[in-house]
């Protein structure tokens, strides 16, 4: 599992009053926010690579809005870009990083 923690992430104050609950990545439990944007979940969880290129090169978030892909993960079965994902209770993320290993 590649975690990068050099980035120092927080949510929002306007979620302090969300609903907090827990997703798995990658098999590890993290704390999310019903509701929150799923990318910013997995930012604050420590999951900044989110998968690699064929090449080898770590993808992540870039545009935030869709677009890019960059961020594309397996969310409960379907590939999306986690950018354009709500978290909710007990979603099962799985990143794509095999080819960084
Ligand atoms: S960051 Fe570009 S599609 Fe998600």
């Amino acid at each position: 599992m590649l975690k990068t923690k050099t980035v120092a992430w927080r949510r929002s104050p306007l979620l302090e009053s969300a609903t907090p609950c827990q997703i798995t990545v990658d098999g590890h439990l993290i704390a999310a926010v019903a509701g929150e944007c799923l990318a910013t979940a997995l930012a604050a969880g420590g999951y900044v690579a989110l998968g690699a290129s064929p090449g080898g090169r770590i993808r992540g978030v870039f545009c935030m809005m869709g677009v890019c892909q960059q961020c594309v993960a397996e969310v409960d079965g379907i590939i999306r870009p986690t950018c354009m994902v709500v978290v909710r209770e007990g979603m099962d993320v799985r990143l794509s990083l095999e080819a960084l290993s």
